[in-house]
Order: structure tokens, then sequence, then C-alpha cells
């Protein structure tokens, strides 16, 4: 365990319980239809390619990056950083995630892939739901966690540790908290 880390909430192998059991579920879900697997940059890069390993479904890939700017009453503004390279037009889009905190982001790209004619499921790693702004429905969700802010498989402080294989809570004093 490094030093910026208080405790480790989910070690590799229960994170390892936790993919398989969202890709049965989807792999049950989506039997004999082709499905886009949605990969959300950068943090649910690891989710993500874990995950596809276990599907068996005819899966594709593409990838967006987007942050969003404004919460709560403030109307938020998503930002697109990357776009996908698939017309997603009919098709079924399992739109992957690290983490779902105030729910912003994920509720204005939701809104745009549904615009753009795209049959949409939410699939995220972790879900904060005590800090839930806006509702959001996540169809294939790891699993809820405290109000912590978490770091690792995939997800960072400033750009930094996103390599860990765990998902630790980060020490207050690293972010002066
Ligand atoms: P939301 O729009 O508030 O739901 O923000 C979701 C995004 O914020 C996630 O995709 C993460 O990139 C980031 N985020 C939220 N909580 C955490 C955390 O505890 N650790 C790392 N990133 C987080
Ligand atoms: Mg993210």
């Amino acid at each position: 365990m490094i030093k910026e880390v208080e405790k480790i909430l989910i070690s590799k192998d229960e994170i390892k319980g936790i993919v398989k059991k969202i890709a049965d579920r989807i792999n049950e879900d989506y039997k004999g239809k082709q499905v886009v697997l949605l990969v959300i940059l950068k943090g649910s890069l690891l989710f993500a390619s874990d995950l596809m390993r276990y599907l068996d479904v005819d899966v594709t890939i593409d990838f967006m990056q987007v942050s969003s700017y404004g919460s709560g009453t403030v109307s938020g503004e998503l930002k697109i950083l990357k776009d996908a390279q698939t017309d997603l037009n009919g098709k079924n889009v399992i739109i992957t995630e690290d983490i779902v905190d105030s729910g912003n982001t994920l509720s204005m790209l939701n809104d745009l892939l549904q615009k753009r004619g795209a049959n949409t499921e939410i699939c995220s790693m972790l879900s904060k739901p005590a800090r839930r702004e806006k509702d959001v429905y996540i169809k294939y969700c790891g699993i809820e966690i405290p109000d912590e802010f978490v770091i690792g498989y995939g997800m960072d402080y400033d750009e930094r540790f996103r390599n860990l294989p765990y998902i630790g809570i980060l020490k207050k004093e690293v972010y002066g908290g």
C-alpha cells in the first residue's frame, strides 16, 4: 500500500469478483445482440478493459472523454474533449464509467447519446449515492461506496494513482481536506 492511501476499500480480488458479476449480467441481457462498450476516458480504462475480457457477446468498443462544468442549481454544461468515432444511432450502447458521484456528467452524456439515437444503459464500477444531484439509473453498478475520495483502478487524484490495482481511500492530508 502506498503512503497516500488511508485504507484499501476494495482489494484486487474483490474487484475481479465485482467485474465478473457485471459481465455475467451483460452476457445474459445482450445474448445474441450487438453492443458497443463506450469507454469514458480516462477513469474507466482499467474497468472497461477487465470487463470486456469476460464478455462473450458481440461487442465493439469506442471511447469518449468528457468533462462537466457547473452543478446543483447552476445548469451544467458538457464539454466533449474526445468524441466517439462510431455512428451510435440505433446501437445498443453500454456507457462504462469509473464512478458516479453527483451524476451530472453521466446525466448530460446519457441525454446527448439518446439524442443521437443510441439505446443506452449505464455501467459503473462505483457509485457514491450520498453525493447525487442528478438522478441517473445505473443498470450495472459494481458497488456503492460511502462519501470518500477514492483512487486507483483507473481513478485519479490530480492525474496520479490511476495505476493502483486496488481502490483505496485517499488520505485527506493529500488534498488538504
Ligand atoms: P459526477 O459528474 O459528479 O458524477 O462526476 C463523475 C466523475 O468525477 C467521475 O467520472 C470521476 O472522474 C470523478 N470522481 C468523482 N468522485 C471521484 C473519486 O472519489 N475519486 C476519483 N474521481 C472521482
Ligand atoms: Mg471520470
